[in-house]
C-alpha cells in the first residue's frame, strides 16, 4: 500500500472548466467580476443568506467581521480555547482582549455555560467555532448574546453544508465565515467568504471589502464617483480563484456525498471502546476523529499509523495555553479543551478515498489498539 495522505484537494473532474474559460476570454482577472458574483449568488441562494462577500481566506473574513463589529482596544471577545489562531487573531489585531471559553463535554465545541461565566461589561462578541462541521449549541449561544447585547460571529470555516435546526451554519449569528482553503471540503486553494446575516452590517461590509471605498456602489451606478469613505483593506480574491471556486461549488453535493461515504466507512468499522471513542456526529464529513482516553496510547497510535504511511494527525493546541496568550494576559477558563487536544486523532479524509485505503487504515488502528 502506498502512503495515504491526511488530506488531498478535491480535484473533481470538470471543476477547472471555468478557469479555462476565463483564461481564454479577455475578461479581467482582478476581483469582483462575474465569477465572484456567481459564487456569491450561489451561496446566497443555497443557504438563504442576506449577503455574501468572497474573501481571500476565512482569516480575512474574520478580520472583516472584527472591523464591522467596531471592535476596539479593551473590548473583550469570547472565543473557544480549542480553535485555530485566526479565530482569535482577527480581534487581537483590533486591540481586543481575548477571553477563552472551554469546550463542552459532548464535543470540542464551545460550552454555553462556560460563555456565561465569562461575560463582563466589556464583552462585545461571542465567536462560536463549529468544529469538524458539527454545530455549536446556537439556540443557547444566541439567547446569551441577546440577553447581553453581544454580536455572534460564527467561525464556520469547517462547516459548509452543515446545519443547525435546518439553517446552514454561519447564517445564524450576525455574521459567519467560511474557509475555502485547500484542506476544506470545498476549495479555491486559498479562499473564504463572509456571510452577513444582520442587515445593518450589509452596506459597510461592501466598503470595508473594497479597501474603504464605495466602489461597489459606483459599479452598480448608484454614485457617479467612488472615493474613500471608511477604513478597509484588500479582502477580495481574484477572478481566477472565484472561477475555480464556482466549479467546486457546483459539485458540492457530489463532494459531500463522497466524503460522507468514507466517514460512514470509518464509523461502521471502528467501534467505540473503553480506550477509544469515535466521533458521534457526521455533519458535513469534514473530519473523522477518534478520542483516545490515554495520551501516551494516543501518541503510540499516531506514531504507529505514521510508520505504516498513514497520514493521521492530532489537531489544535488550546490557544489559551499558548505562550502568546500568557504574554498577553488573556484569561483562559479551559480544561476540557486540553483533554481534547491530548486525545484526538484525525484520520485521512478527502474526496475520492478508496475502500482499500479505508480498510487498510481501519485494520491498522485495530492492530495498534
Ligand atoms: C476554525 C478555523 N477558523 C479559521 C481558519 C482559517 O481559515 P483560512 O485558512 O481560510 O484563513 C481555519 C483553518 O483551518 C479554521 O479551522
Amino acid at each position: 500500500m502506498n502512503s495515504i495522505p491526511f488530506t488531498k484537494s478535491s480535484r473533481v473532474k470538470g471543476t477547472d472548466k471555468y478557469v479555462l474559460d476565463l483564461l481564454s476570454s479577455t475578461n479581467p482577472l482582478s476581483g469582483n467580476g462575474t465569477y465572484t458574483k456567481s459564487c456569491q449568488n450561489f451561496l446566497v441562494n443555497r443557504y438563504k443568506i442576506n449577503k455574501v462577500l468572497l474573501t481571500t481566506s476565512c482569516t480575512d473574513a474574520l478580520e472583516m467581521a472584527a472591523i464591522l463589529c467596531d471592535i476596539k482596544q479593551g473590548d473583550e471577545i469570547i472565543v473557544p480555547s480549542y480553535t485555530f489562531v485566526s479565530t482569535a487573531n482577527a480581534f487581537v489585531l483590533r486591540g481586543a482582549k481575548i477571553v477563552f471559553a472551554d469546550s463542552s463535554e459532548k464535543n470540542p465545541n464551545i460550552s454555553p455555560s462556560s460563555i456565561r461565566k465569562l461575560i463582563s461589561k466589556k464583552t462585545k462578541a461571542i465567536v462560536p467555532v463549529h468544529y469538524a462541521g458539527v454545530a455549536c449549541e446556537m439556540d443557547e449561544i444566541c439567547k446569551i448574546a441577546k440577553e447581553y447585547g453581544l454580536f455572534v460571529i460564527e467561525d464556520a470555516a469547517q462547516a459548509i453544508e452543515a446545519s443547525y435546526n435546518g439553517s446552514q451554519l454561519g447564517t445564524i449569528g450576525d455574521l459567519g465565515t467560511f474557509s475555502f482553503h485547500d484542506t476544506k471540503n470545498i476549495s479555491s486553494g486559498e479562499g473564504g467568504a463572509l456571510l452577513i446575516n444582520n442587515p445593518i452590517l450589509k452596506e459597510r461590509a461592501e466598503i470595508i471589502w473594497e479597501k474603504g471605498t464605495n466602489r461597489s456602489a459606483f459599479i452598480r451606478g448608484e454614485v457617479n464617483k467612488y472615493s474613500w469613505v471608511d477604513i478597509g483593506s484588500s479582502f477580495l480574491p481574484s477572478e481566477l480563484n472565484a472561477a475555480y471556486l464556482l466549479g467546486q461549488l457546483e459539485m458540492i453535493e457530489e463532494i459531500t456525498k463522497n466524503r460522507k461515504r468514507s466517514w460512514d466507512f470509518y464509523k461502521e468499522n471502528l467501534k467505540s471502546s473503553e480506550l477509544i471513542t469515535t466521533q458521534s456526529e457526521c455533519a458535513n464529513a469534514h473530519i473523522f476523529y477518534l478520542l483516545v482516553s490515554e495520551e501516551k496510547k494516543r501518541n503510540e497510535i499516531l506514531n504507529g499509523l505514521k510508520s505504516k504511511g498513514i497520514g493521521a494527525t492530532f489537531h489544535f493546541l488550546p490557544l489559551g495555553k499558548s505562550e502568546f496568550s500568557k504574554r498577553m494576559n488573556f484569561f483562559d477558563e479551559s480544561s476540557m479543551a486540553l483533554n481534547y487536544s491530548n486525545s484526538i486523532i484525525r484520520l485521512p479524509l478527502y474526496y475520492g478515498m478508496e475502500d482499500v485505503e479505508l480498510k487498510f487504515i481501519c485494520d491498522a488502528i485495530k492492530e495498534l489498539i
